[in-house]
């Protein structure tokens, strides 16, 4: 059991995403604080806690979404908590990007995010409590050349994480984002091959790239009721990256 993070024993929380990265290692600090979770992805992992249950889900998918939320209903009895941890990204500037790679970041962050939301936005209406988190990113607070797809996602998840506290707010629903800065995961493996990596690492205050957990960790604060009144407000977990321009004149 984590002791630094209490309120998530037993509670039920669905994790997009969760068999990698960052919703893997949020499923693991959920897991080891006594929460009840269920990883929900495209793909399996043999990672998982033994505790966690893992169920396949395309998040582009309404009926698969609604189904799976239906399901977790059925043999939980309740949503506690929703972390959308699933994503990709795709290299590509207004030239270089096909009209296919635009559409499939947009439907898998920003469509997938809201589908998810929605599927369980309702019943934690009715038990006037629930903590969604939602994964965005420090390129949707700064802008990043050929990433445009990506960026655009992002910065709407950030948008609509604002628009849905305001809706779900006063039914006791809280909704958070959260903004990681470069987490050495899956989707970021390969990038040290790249001449700028040392230069972007620097911009982090930390000088270094996160770890996955140190991202699950913020997550499990902000479904915990440590965070009870946060809403509506978008955390960077990046080092600093997006705390200064460091400019290096003197
Ligand atoms: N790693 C970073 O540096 C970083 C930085 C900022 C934001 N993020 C965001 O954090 C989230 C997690 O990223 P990560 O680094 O853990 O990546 P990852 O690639 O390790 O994990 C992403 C997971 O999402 C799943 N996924 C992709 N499309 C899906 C779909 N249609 N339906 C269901 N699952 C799907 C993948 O199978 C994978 O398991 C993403 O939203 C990403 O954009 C990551």
């Amino acid at each position: 059991m984590n002791p630094l993070i209490s309120g998530l024993n037993d509670k039920v929380v669905l994790i997009t995403g969760g068999a990698s990265g960052i919703g893997l290692a949020c499923a693991q600090a959920l897991a080891a604080s006594g929460a009840q979770v269920v990883c929900a992805d495209l793909q399996q992992t043999q990672d998982l806690p033994q505790s966690c249950e893992f169920r396949k889900l395309d998040v582009s998918s309404e009926s698969m979404t609604n189904e799976l939320v239906a399901d977790v209903l059925a043999r939980h009895g309740r949503i506690d908590g929703l972390v959308t941890s699933a994503g990709l990204s795709r290299v590509g500037d207004l030239e270089s990007m096909t009209l296919q790679e635009w559409d499939q970041v947009l439907q898998v962050n920003l469509t997938g995010t809201m589908l998810s939301i929605r599927a369980v936005a309702n019943l934690m209406k009715q038990r006037k409590q629930g903590s969604i988190v939602t994964l965005a990113s420090i390129n949707g607070i700064l802008g990043n050349p050929s990433n445009l797809a990506y960026c655009t996602s992002k910065g709407a998840v950030i948008q609509m994480v604002r628009s849905l506290a305001a809706d779900l707010g006063p039914h006791g629903v809280r909704i958070n984002a959260i903004s990681p800065g470069l987490i050495h995961t899956p989707m970021t493996a390969g990038l040290d091959q790249s001449p700028a990596y040392n230069g972007f690492v620097k911009q982090h205050l930390l000088h270094r790239a996160g770890q996955a957990h140190e991202v699950g960790n913020a997550i499990a604060f902000l479904l915990s009721d440590m965070s009870s009144f946060i809403t509506g407000t978008n955390i960077p977990v990046d080092g600093g990256f997006s705390a200064a321009k460091v400019i290096e004149m003197y």
